[in-house]
């Protein structure tokens, strides 16, 4: 191996910026051709100067047949990770690596217990790791007075912005957004990334109005008996939690906890209040105009399938009877199965929000379920969700046609993959289906859209935040006061059987 002289001459190199890939590529690429090995370079970053005088290395004598041979592809995915943390040595550390691939250790990367490649390996993980917080804790927040413009403020490890922008690009690719970081700063408007300099925490709006949604949210689903405050700290270190809206409640929430718990082992299993009748329905037999009303009272003993059963009440829809949108779920959740009314929980919460941020009162719509008993399983205490059946939908249908016929809105808004089939029928896909209008053969017009619980469940806030624009965006589409045909839409058949 080349190895040079304690008083070899010394060239400086300068990348700019410092953790651009193509930047380092071809500096180094310079230094390869030149043949001067890594004890001899002093590497700048962005605008620094060299505290050597070293002159630069293009100053350098080249080889006339020089050339530099192709590098595996692994060093330079390792190489534009580590370029990415701040580090000062990770410029020369690189290089080095680079030297000895260039000088007959082409598969140096592979021995894990090398020392240099142990010490890139740890550079690139921990820019991983930063790059992984940021797209999970970037937090955006509505600019006052600008429709549909956010500005999120983050304080990333290392030079990941680059790195991270087209991830939120693609995310949030119909609004406009900035992401400012003490460093540097990135802007998409609809069309393009831009970068600038850094920005100011106090240049970011505080708060905006979905910050008490995502608080209520947060309450709701937190476990005070799953709580493991070292896994928290690890996945959420306390630094982030100062930008998420969520992060206020936590200390509250964990120190409520240890009673929370105990006040759960205390208390008795908690027995649904059984508010339908014992005896069972004559099944549904409609045979002429009668109420709504009447509907519902029926569908109170209904026992067409085995669901009525561990389940506190029918939640039957709710609204005017001469709504013009019926919105449809899928069926009651906890909250809804203890009230009895739909969408009363975390998911109503959702879509309370929508209608509101949409300018549309709730009560105006007739809300309902494809399903109106709570299917779930008890594990312990509690009460876990289960998606129902075709069996399950099937032995409903009489109660939601019985309310179309009655209610006969000239639109249905389908929320969810359950609510579209059983309006739709079993072809219905709601990934390649939904957001467009669908005539059914009645005249009816239906429409399907995401769920607000399938919102909800996104693992993060920028999903989530992305799946609740396309839910409000296409509740705009169908909900706005010109796409309702006016009146009624047509009468069903009327339902028989049960
Ligand atoms: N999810 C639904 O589909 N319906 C409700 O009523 C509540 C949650």
């Amino acid at each position: 191996m080349h190895r040079p002289q304690p008083d070899a001459q010394r060239w400086s190199l300068r990348v700019d910026p410092p953790w651009s890939l193509e930047a380092w590529r071809e500096a180094a690429r310079e230094a390869l051709l030149r043949d001067v090995a890594p004890a001899q370079l002093d590497w700048l970053e962005g605008g620094e100067a060299s505290l050597l005088d070293a002159p630069g290395v293009q100053q350098a004598p080249r080889p006339a047949d020089a050339s530099v041979p192709s590098v595996p592809r692994d060093f330079l995915e390792l190489a534009a990770t580590c370029l990415c943390h701040r580090e000062p040595q990770r410029l020369a550390l690189l290089y080095r690596l680079l030297w000895r691939i260039a000088h007959g250790e082409r598969s140096v990367l592979s021995n894990p217990a090398d020392a240099d490649v142990l010490r890139a390996t740890a550079l690139a993980h921990a820019v991983r790791r930063d790059t992984h917080k940021m797209k999970a804790f970037v937090r955006f927040r509505e600019v006052p007075g600008q429709a549909d413009a956010f500005i999120a403020w983050f304080e990333p490890d290392h030079n990941i912005v680059e790195r991270v922008a087209p991830f939120f690009a693609r995310r949030f690719t119909g609004m406009r957004w900035a992401i400012l970081t003490p460093g540097c700063s990135v802007h998409w408007d609809g069309q393009a990334l831009a970068f600038g300099p850094g920005g100011r925490r106090e240049d970011a709006p505080a708060e905006d109005a979905r910050e008490s949604l995502w608080q209520t949210y947060y309450a709701n689903i937190f476990n005070p008996a799953r709580l493991n405050t070292r896994m928290m700290l690890q996945e959420m270190p306390a630094r982030y939690w100062r930008n998420l809206p969520e992060a206020q409640l936590l200390p509250g929430l964990v120190r409520d906890a240890a009673d929370r718990v105990q006040e759960m082992h205390d208390r008795p299993a908690q027995a649904p209040q059984r508010k339908i009748p014992q005896r069972p329905a004559a099944g549904v037999v409609e045979d002429g105009p009668g109420s709504l009303e009447a509907l519902r009272r029926q569908a109170a003993g209904c026992r067409q399938c085995p669901l009525w059963e561990p389940a506190t009440q029918v939640v039957f829809g709710q609204g005017p009877a001469n709504a013009r949108v019926m919105v449809m779920g899928e069926q009651p959740g906890d909250t809804e199965d203890l009230c009895g009314r739909p969408f009363a929980g975390p998911a109503g919460q959702l879509l309370d929000r929508a209608l509101a941020e949409l300018g549309i009162d709730r009560a105006t719509l007739y809300l309902t379920n494809a399903v109106k008993h709570f299917h779930h399983e008890r594990r312990g205490k509690v009460r876990l969700h289960k998606r129902p059946e075709s069996r399950h939908v099937h032995a409903c249908r009489p109660w939601l046609v019985g309310e179309i016929a009655r209610v006969r809105p000239p639109v249905i808004v389908c929320l969810g993959a359950t609510a579209a089939t059983a309006l739709f029928g079993s072809g219905f896909n709601l990934l390649r289906d939904r957001g467009r209008w669908h005539v059914l053969e009645d005249g009816t017009r239906g429409y399907a859209t995401v769920h607000p619980a399938w919102v909800l469940r996104q693992k993060d806030e920028t999903r989530r935040e992305e799946a609740y624009r396309l839910f409000r965006d296409d509740l705009r589409q169908v909900l706005a006061a010109d796409s309702v045909p006016a009146g009624h839409g047509p009468a069903l058949p009327p339902i028989s059987g049960g």
